[in-house]
């Protein structure tokens, strides 16, 4: 069985996507910091027959990023699908964004995807090849001021997605990123209720996009499966808008 390695898997899109691809069949290695959502999702995967294995580790570290890399060897299985989805925002105006706030943003969203990918390639590269997808977001296009040090993250990841894919297109390695609208997540649900009532909020951010409603995370998990699979194979570099139409909007 190929491996699918997903960080951020304890919840939202990460954790959709996690269980799709076992339920495509790939073995899924879902990565998180949050262990008891993992353990749940452990569960809900093993009920449902799927193979799937959480992992507890900070993406955004080198020594745990080590560790498990180290683990994924043990199990002598090719590593042929990396999902980066694990992030993190924070809601205020730049002038309000603490140093500290803005450098763990980065290093959870931005840090984390340079090591994920650069001690994933190795094994992919011995797997004959394989695609990593990088969760990016709408707003490394087109954003607002309360997101500015996510926006940075966001726009670094579409840009490195790029400089890889070119890096490492001739060891068979395909790199595109994903750049999801509102998606109903906690991450999402968080930020309806940062800035209003999280009910109405969540119905004007819906009747907002051309499709008239807020997406799913299973509308993400299926094109990042798509993007795994020999579909996509001359697909590579590529920023993947799946926003309900956001963005078409003038
Ligand atoms: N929900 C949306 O509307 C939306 C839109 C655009 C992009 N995104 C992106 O999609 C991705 C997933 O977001 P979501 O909405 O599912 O959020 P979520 O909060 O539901 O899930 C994110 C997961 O990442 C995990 N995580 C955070 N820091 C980590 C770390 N250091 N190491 C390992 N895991 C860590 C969290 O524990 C959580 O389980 C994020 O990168 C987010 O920026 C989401």
């Amino acid at each position: 069985m190929e491996l699918a390695l997903i960080t951020g898997a304890a919840s939202g899109i990460g954790r959709e996507t996690a269980l799709q691809m076992a339920r495509s069949g790939y073995q899924a290695i879902a990565v998180d910091v949050n262990v008891d959502g993992g353990q749940k999702l452990a569960e809900e995967a093993r009920q449902a027959d799927l193979s799937l294995t959480f992992i507890s580790a900070d993406v955004s570290d080198d020594q745990e990023t080590d560790h498990l890399f180290s683990y994924v060897r043990t199990l002598g299985a090719p590593l042929t699908a990396l999902v980066n989805a694990a992030g993190i925002v924070v809601f205020d105006n730049p002038e309000n964004i603490s140093l500290a706030d803005f450098d763990r943003i980065i290093r959870v969203n931005l840090r984390s995807v340079w090591l994920m990918c650069n001690k994933a390639r190795p094994l992919m590269f011995e797997a004959g090849g394989g695609a990593m997808v990088n969760i990016s977001s709408v707003h490394a296009w087109a954003t607002d001021n309360l997101v500015s040090p996510y926006t940075a993250s966001k726009g670094g990841i579409s840009a490195l997605t790029r400089s890889l894919a070119i890096a490492w297109g001739r060891q068979g390695i395909r790199v595109n990123a994903v750049l999801p609208g509102p998606i109903d997540t906690p991450l999402m649900r968080a930020n309806l209720r940062a800035v209003g009532d999280e009910e109405e909020e969540y119905a004007k951010t819906g009747a907002a996009l051309a499709l008239g409603r807020v997406g799913q995370p299973i509308e993400i998990a299926h094109v990042v499966e798509f993007l795994c699979s020999a579909k996509a194979s001359f697909m590579t570099g590529a920023e993947i808008l799946v926003d309900g139409g956001m963005l078409a909007h003038a």
